[in-house]
């Protein structure tokens, strides 16, 4: 029986696991140099331009001892951002082993932990790696003793490793083979595959990568999805190399893909199980979730025309990403348009960046916001209602109690920066928890936060407080109460729906004075003067004034040059490129997102 090794490599964003997959492959070759593009295993474009691997995926690789004895390596990809925490669970479930490389420089960040944690917690052997110990400013002995502490493992299991010059690469291929465990070979138990990550094929549906855990998969078979009763045949099956190869049967151990006709993603789920229609498994492989929506805005097309080229866009992108979700909304001062559900802000800027780029559709976004869960006195009966959209939060005179999300937040700094970070967590009403210092001056900082504060401009605050160093991971607590109103902001007295925001009443003064200040900064001067106002409820908090226009600018031509008048025209149309109607006022897209921009 062919001897097989899965497993994963676990990181820090940036902490080389990309460069130090090619070398595996490479090594094992499984790619020759001339196929060798850098970084072979991102290859969304997107996902290459910022350099982070945002979607799972799993390679397999042939491995010849020294002593000449044959091995299988799956290799699967896991990606590294908090928002895919889900997949990263699911892509570890399918191994026994995982690679922590830490970098040699820079050393254990929050990633590496929460990473670490979620491997021990599925029963993996962990493989410390250090890299990129070519870099001039590595520092193996500290690093290593910060690696100890967190895992207490012994100083020699500790591997030295550069991606990029190739060297210990031989002894981290020797160590997969004699320290990870081979799977589980239950083959005569009902079939249990678990899908640990999905894509979307025009021609071929969707394509899931699947985990056999027990039993064996063959081609034909009539497949059942267990969280979905979806009901399919196995149509091809095959191996995960470079391309996909196909094969007869997949059998417990194999790690390989699955394509059956699947409509959509929806049917084919990251975390399902397949097993039989008949004689199948009675339980699925546990710990399967639906992907949960955290972060919700709303897109709406810039031109009302392009409404149904937006709906169709979003279809195709849900094709291919099963956690994205929307539904139509429809805005006072933005028209037809939808509010959409992300997983976190990078998610959300995914998703925005391709609606912009792969479909060619100017949108406008609305400032992102959490979900709450809001108690109203109707008519002295109390109701419950989940609100995902700012403006559907009912006035403050109606609303008894609102429930925000909160989050755990762990932030790994040098300890230089312990005050600053304090200062910015209770800015942004957080609950501190504890700090433990760690090898090299280094401190994690433990806070209970409002995940509405996180989603606005933490990370980026956090990231310039600390020159970069800094580095955050966090995991959804529980809905807690809060005293939120909604802020609005009126042009002309008018309120804007899509300028609403929820906001804790300490900080809507601040805020409502912020919000007037930039938007009178970006909203261009019209004909007449524009009152801009921000009020809770009936009773206005703050105002500002944009005054009127002074001089047409095209009475600068003198009246008389037709072209140049003509130009001017034309170039004033350029500049109203995303601008929005509302009223009698022309508002650009920055002005929807003020609120993130504010200081
Ligand atoms: P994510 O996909 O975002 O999680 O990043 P990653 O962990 O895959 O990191 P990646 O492989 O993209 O490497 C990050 C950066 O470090 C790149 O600029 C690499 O060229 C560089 N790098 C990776 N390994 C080494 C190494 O061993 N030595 C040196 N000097 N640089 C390296």
């Amino acid at each position: 029986m062919t001897q097989i090794r899965n497993f994963c490599i676990i990181a820090h964003i940036d902490h080389g696991k990309s460069t130090l997959a090619d070398r595996l492959l490479e090594r094992t070759g499984t790619i020759s140099e001339r196929e060798m593009q850098e970084q072979i295993l991102d290859d969304m474009d997107l996902e290459r331009e910022r350099g982070i691997t945002i979607k799972s995926h799993a390679i397999r690789m042939e491995y010849v001892r020294p002593n000449k004895e044959k091995f299988i390596f799956n290799l699967i990809d896991t990606p590294g951002h908090v928002d895919f925490a889900y997949e990263v669970s699911r892509a570890l479930k399918a191994c026994e082993g995982a690679i922590l490389v830490v970098d040699a420089a820079q050393g254990v960040e929050a990633q590496t932990i929460s990473n670490l944690y979620q491997a021990i917690e599925q029963g993996l052997e962990i493989i410390p790696v250090l890299n990129k110990i070519d870099l001039p400013g590595a520092d193996p002995e500290n690093i290593s003793q910060q690696v100890i502490d967190l895992i207490g493992c012994e100083y020699e299991d500790i591997l030295r490793v550069s991606g990029k010059t190739g060297e210990g690469v031989e002894d981290l291929l020797e160590a997969i083979v004699e320290r990870i465990p081979a799977p589980k070979q239950e083959i005569d138990k009902p079939l249990k595959a678990l899908i640990f990550d999905s894509i979307f094929n025009t021609y071929r549906g969707s394509i899931a990568y699947v985990r056999v855990m027990q039993g064996s998969l063959k081609k034909g078979d009539p497949m059942l999805f267990m969280a979905t009763h979806k009901e399919y045949d196995a149509e091809e099956i095959g191996y995960l190399k470079l391309k996909k190869e196909p094969c007869t049967e997949l059998k417990a151990g194999d790690v390989g893909y699955v394509i059956g006709s699947v409509k959509s993603l929806q049917d084919a789920r990251v975390g399902d199980t397949i097993t039989h229609q008949k004689n199948g498994a009675d339980e699925p492989i546990p710990g399967y979730q639906e992907s949960k929506p955290m972060v919700f805005s709303g897109i709406f097309p810039t031109n009302s025309e392009d409404f149904e080229d937006l709906r169709s866009a979003l279809e195709k992108l849900q094709l291919n990403d099963a956690s994205l979700s929307y539904q139509p909304e429809t805005s006072k001062a933005l028209g037809f348009g939808f509010r959409a559900g992300f997983l976190g802000m990078l998610h959300m800027e995914i998703v925005q960046e391709r609606l912009d780029r792969e479909f060619n559709i100017d949108i406008i976004t609305t400032v992102p916001n959490v979900q709450y869960e809001v108690e109203i006195n109707h008519k002295g009966e109390r109701r419950k209602k989940t609100v995902d959209n700012p403006s559907e939060m009912p006035d403050a005179g109606k609303v008894e109690t609102v429930w925000e999300p909160y989050i755990k937040a762990s932030i790994i700094t040098p300890a230089d920066y312990i005050g600053p970070i304090m200062k910015l967590c209770q800015d942004k009403r957080g609950v501190y928890k504890n700090q433990v210092f760690m090898q090299g001056n280094r401190v994690e900082i433990t806070y209970e936060l409002p995940m509405a504060e996180v989603v606005f401009d933490f990370y980026d605050k956090l990231k310039s407080g600390t020159r970069g160093y800094a580095s955050l991971d966090y995991e959804l607590l529980e809905y807690r109460k809060g005293d939120l109103v909604r802020l609005d902001i009126l042009l002309n007295g008018d309120p804007v729906d899509a300028l609403s925001s929820i906001t804790h009443r300490e900080k809507a003064y601040e805020q409502g004075r912020k919000i007037c200040a930039k938007l009178k900064e970006l909203i261009p001067r019209q004909q007449y003067e524009v009152a801009v106002q921000a009020a809770i409820g009936s009773r206005v908090i703050a105002r500002d004034t944009i005054r009127a226009l002074r001089k047409d600018v095209t009475a600068k031509c003198y009246g008389g040059d037709i072209t140049r008048k003509r130009k001017l025209i034309e170039k004033q149309k350029e500049g109203k490129k995303r601008m929005k109607q509302v009223g009698t006022v022309e508002i650009p897209q920055e002005a929807f997102l003020a609120v993130l921009s504010m200081d």
